[in-house]
């Protein structure tokens, strides 16, 4: 049986009362009772149930976090930016993956309101969420990552998602392509559609752009869906991709039916994650600042969390940046 506050309490000859003090207000107890205190804790082995200290206090020392997708790079940086912060400043990170799944997305909501996460981040399957708008009519602090949506009164940081379209519409076009096909994952996905918006108004009315979408923004969805433009015969010139994974299977489409990239087919990405420059043609991508959107996200919410009555919402873009490499 772990020892208890009260076991402390009865080891060090002082009341539940001074045991408390001495774990939450350690400066209202003297320096010879914290002494013995502490000294029955180590010789216990007590270990504070922070759950409960935590539904006592109301407040957790805990931000929740749901990606969309943990098998994508992408999100990795962005953790890696917000955890940087949290831990920073005194938090602990709930990881969550969504795996683009309104289901499971709605499962982690609900399973983090009832671990009493002080905050939340989150990049959102849909467009709106019932439960997300509860929890934070409830008082949860939210924080959109990666997705900016006007409409929603809370904080978010993302990329400009059209600038970023337009980047790669602008690069393709004075590169010499006519006829662009944009594999997208789905264009629910605002990330998704920004791109496309970006990508048809740089491109304007000399360039046929055809919009292949696929289920889900993974490498093997872009493999199939070149496998299939090849065999259709539909031998674009170029293909811009909403993120790298999609660009990874295009390129392992293309290098596995004999064509060359960029010379029979060029090649863009988004996101620019790590194997992107090490992919067998180093691809050419839309790099978003990955580590910045997460540090951001986190400063914001723990703002939020610490300092509720002086903080107000902010809506963050950062600028996309055009990399250029071999396979464009
Ligand atoms: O999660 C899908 C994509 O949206 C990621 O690759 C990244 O581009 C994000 O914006």
């Amino acid at each position: 049986m772990a020892p208890s506050i009260k076991d402390v309490a009865e080891r060090a000859g002082v009341s539940l009362g001074t045991v408390s003090n001495v774990l939450n207000r350690p400066d209202k107890v003297s320096e010879a009772t914290r002494t013995v205190v502490l000294a029955a804790i180590a010789e216990l082995g007590f270990v504070r149930n922070s759950q409960a200290a935590q539904l006592r206090a109301g407040a957790s020392r805990s931000l929740g976090l749901i990606v969309l997708d943990l098998a994508n790079p992408f999100f990795h940086d962005i953790a890696r930016g917000i955890e940087d912060v949290a831990t920073e400043l005194g938090y602990a990170l709930v990881l969550c993956n969504s795996d683009e799944q309104a289901s499971r997305e709605d499962r982690f909501l609900q399973l983090l309101e009832e671990q009493r996460v002080r905050g939340m981040l989150i990049t959102p399957v849909g467009p709106t969420s019932e439960r997300l708008d509860a929890l934070r009519s409830r008082g949860t602090p939210t924080v959109l990552v990666d997705r900016h949506d006007p409409r929603v009164d809370c904080c978010s940081v993302a990329v400009d998602d059209v600038a970023g379209g337009e980047l790669a519409g602008a690069h393709l076009l004075e590169r010499g392509h006519r006829r662009i096909t944009y594999v997208t994952g789905p264009l629910s996905l605002r990330q998704c559609k920004d791109r496309l918006t970006g990508l048809r108004r740089a491109v304007g009315g000399d360039v046929e752009v055809d919009v292949v979408e696929v289920p889900a923004l993974k490498a093997r969805h872009g493999y199939e869906a070149a496998r299939k433009l090849f065999d259709d015969g539909a031998d674009p010139t170029a293909v811009f991709c909403a993120n790298d994974l999609l660009a990874l299977g295009v390129l392992r489409a293309a290098v596995s039916t004999g064509r060359r990239v960029p010379e029979d087919i060029a090649l863009l990405g988004y996101d620019d994650i790590d194997f992107a420059a090490d992919a067998a043609v180093p691809l050419s991508s839309v790099r978003q600042p990955t580590l910045r959107i997460g540090r951001t996200a986190a400063r914001l919410l723990v703002e939020e969390c610490d300092h509720p009555d002086s903080h107000t919402h902010q809506q963050i873009m950062f600028r996309p940046e055009l990399v250029v490499r071999e396979s464009t």
